[in-house]
């Protein structure tokens, strides 16, 4: 076999390492690299112990195995004797499905490291990147190219983050509408455990990460190591053991038949995936909080307090009822004011009018100006929803352009929500969008867009007969990219049936994700818990809606309401103008409260306690420096000890004091005492909670 024109020079093997992780490659070749290590950073290492590392872990030959065995590269292959999930699934016309990667260059610049490798008689060439980031995040990312002279059709194309052996739990989130992000734990056994969106979505079962590590791990303890698919159509994770002891994560798009058949010469590139690990969940997620805050797109102006109109008034648009919500929102402290679904042309339910986004003079017969001016008048932001992918077939765009609606053949896909999806791939379809919407944000004065997208996507053809979620996923950035550049300033919230669309790829175009239709706080706790994650606090909306929770019918006091949404970006989503002034003023207080911590809150560190009572639960935010947290402690449901357990407050400087104060109680106490021994939690009912603060004392 011919492999004498590698390029990489004589060094072969090589250390990423940047943010507290290393990462080790062993690119010796003549196959593909393997990634040796991924964790803890690794000080002092010399190429002679990089060379050790690289032998130490060649696996032996085993009975009834292979007589070269498998190594798990960064593109395992049959070809190279590896029997698990494949690198690569693919084929020209049913040929070629077996190729084998030559190793042409490894090459390191900074922190990256940059593979090429090529298969000649396949006619496919390849490059991968792995990278370790400024916050210690490890992340890959493949591009494919056709080198041959026929289409060549890809099936799946992996990423893989090895596991150490100590990894034997695996953690992964699911849910529904009004129930996204509740996890799940198994053991990590000889198999895999599979998660797959075909929605044409993350969705709202979607687990943000695949988790595998020790037993037991939690939020403050526990090696664990996860993934996420940074992308915003199909994806699938998996977390997987071999039978010959590999344990590893994978990430990949979820690609649909004849989705990508790259013609020659030209190119597939594979979303990001993004790895993050640590000793705890909090650890983990702490990285990629550190890796989001270091973007310059980040926001960093003081997160406006919203008000969102949905639960409020639903489709009743009347504008003296919207002014007096107004009014009673900038009375209570709120700084924005966002105009939700029922706008626009025929908008009277949601059974029509998806596609029209022109303002409905019926409703509105001055526009949206009225309102926006007294908005403004207030001296609040004004935002608009738009749900720019969906059509109603009762619109004058579907009867004017049924083309642009994907389909297969001659009949549509199962409606959901009455609304069928648009082709955004198709440049006319596009265009329309774009002057459509720009000119609305033309028109009127608007600081930011609820972008929705309430349905998961079937069938999702095409003009060319093919399926499309790549492309139009990519069309959709394409679109808030070219609508963010002509109105400078403008923000976007990523809504999708609430928390539909929450990842990393949306989130370089978007700058909020809505977390979850559920605005009950009970149900809240997971869903926040596991989205933050993944998405900071300052990018999760978080709402105190009204007393009786629209989605479950449970009754809640305004200050567990109000306290559940603390650390988000915070916002109401209910009628306030009908409260009397005493009730408005207890609103008033928390947002207040909110306002003077949320600096903290929304670049401080996210700490969660793990508590062997499952009827309590502890969250904080700790400032950078560690001088000050804010913690909420709430009661589920009861305990069954009285009192209930004390509780520790994790996350403070081992070393110094603090004033705590819970209520009336006030303590000073060492960071380090917080957090093992923790304070005597007070008798509280259940489905309430207290705030309480930590501030360092000199
Ligand atoms: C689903 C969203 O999650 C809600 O907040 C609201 O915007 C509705 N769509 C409007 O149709």
């Amino acid at each position: 076999m011919a492999h004498g024109d590698i390029q990489h020079n004589a060094q072969t093997t090589f250390h990423l390492q940047q943010g507290g992780t290393s990462v080790i490659v062993d690119a010796s070749g003549p196959g593909m690299p393997v990634v040796l290590y991924w964790g803890s950073e690794l000080n002092g290492l010399d190429a002679t112990d990089l060379v050790s590392m690289a032998q130490s872990t060649v696996p032996p030959v085993v009975s009834g195995g292979l007589d070269i065995p498998a190594r798990l590269t960064v593109l395992p292959l049959e070809s190279n004797g590896w029997q698990a999930t494949p690198g690569l699934e693919g084929h020209r016309a049913g040929r070629d499905a077996y190729p084998l990667f030559e190793l042409r260059s490894a090459t390191q610049q900074g922190t990256t490291l940059r593979i090429q490798a090529e298969d000649k008689a396949t006619g496919l060439s390849l490059l991968t990147e792995l990278e370790v980031t400024g916050a210690g995040l490890f992340r890959q990312r493949h591009t494919l190219t056709n080198t041959g002279s026929a289409a060549y059709e890809v099936t799946a194309l992996r990423m893989f983050f090895p596991l150490p052996a100590s990894a034997n739990e695996v953690l992964d989130a699911t849910g529904r509408h009004l129930k996204e992000r509740s996890p799940q734990r198994r053991p990590l056994t000889v198999g895999a455990h599979v998660r797959t969106s075909r929605r044409g979505r993350p969705g709202l079962d979607a687990t943000l990460l695949m988790l595998a590590g020790t037993s037991g791990f939690g939020f403050r303890s526990g090696l664990v190591h996860g993934v996420h698919v940074a992308f915003s159509g199909n994806y699938e994770l998996r977390a997987e053991r071999a039978s010959t002891a590999e344990k590893f994560l994978v990430a990949q798009e979820h690609l649909a038949p004849g989705e990508i058949r790259l013609q020659p010469a030209s190119s597939y590139s594979s979303p990001w995936a993004v790895a993050s690990w640590g000793e705890g969940l909090d650890a983990l997620a702490a990285r990629i909080h550190t890796e989001l805050r270091a973007r310059p797109t980040h926001p960093t102006t003081p997160r406006p307090v919203t008000l969102n109109s949905w639960e409020a008034v639903y489709f009743d648009h009347d504008l003296d009822r919207l002014k007096s919500i107004a009014d009673a929102a900038a009375a209570v402290g709120v700084e924005r004011f966002v105009l939700d679904d029922g706008w626009f042309l025929g908008r009277r339910d949601d059974k029509a009018g998806l596609g029209d986004w022109q303002v409905d003079s019926t409703v509105w017969p001055d526009g949206l100006t009225p309102l926006i001016n007294h908005v403004k008048g207030l001296g609040l932001q004004f935002g608009l929803w738009f749900e720019p992918e969906m059509v109603n077939l009762d619109s004058d765009l579907a009867r004017k352009h049924p083309e642009w609606i994907l389909h297969p053949g001659d009949r549509w896909p199962v409606t959901a929500r009455d609304q069928h999806v648009l082709n955004l791939a198709d440049q006319g379809c596009w265009n329309y969008l774009f002057s459509a919407i720009n000119q609305v944000l033309t028109d009127n004065a608007i600081d930011y867009i609820k972008w929705d997208h309430n349905r998961d996507l079937l069938e999702p053809i095409g003009h060319t007969g093919t399926p499309v979620v790549h492309e139009t996923t990519l069309a959709t950035y394409r679109l808030m990219d070219a609508l963010k550049a002509a109105h400078p300033g403008l923000e976007i919230e990523s809504c999708a049936s609430g928390g539909g669309r929450v990842d990393l790829g949306v989130l370089e175009h978007t700058d909020r994700i809505w977390t979850s239709d559920c605005i009950d706080p009970l149900e809240r706790l997971d869903n926040q818990a596991y989205t933050g994650l993944l998405v900071p606090y300052e990018l999760m909306g978080a709402h105190i809606a009204g007393p009786s929770s629209h989605s479950t019918s449970r009754t809640h006091s305004l200050d567990f309401r109000a306290a559940t949404a603390m650390f988000g970006h915070y916002g109401i989503e209910w009628d306030i103008s009908t409260l009397d002034d005493a009730q408005r003023a207890l609103v008033a207080e928390w947002v207040s409260f909110h306002k003077v911590n949320r600096h903290l809150f929304h670049t401080g560190t996210s700490v969660h306690a793990d508590l062997p009572d499952p009827a309590q639960d502890v969250r904080g935010v700790v400032a950078q420096d560690g001088t000050r947290a804010v913690y909420v402690l709430t009661q589920r449901s009861a305990s069954i000890t009285a009192p209930a357990d004390p509780v520790p407050l994790p996350g403070l400087l081992p070393e110094r004091r603090y004033r705590v104060q819970m209520g009336t109680a006030e303590f000073v106490l060492s960071g380090q005492y917080l957090a093992t021994a923790g304070l005597q939690a007070p008798t509280l009912r259940p489905e309430t909670a207290v705030i309480i603060t930590a501030d360092a004392v000199s």
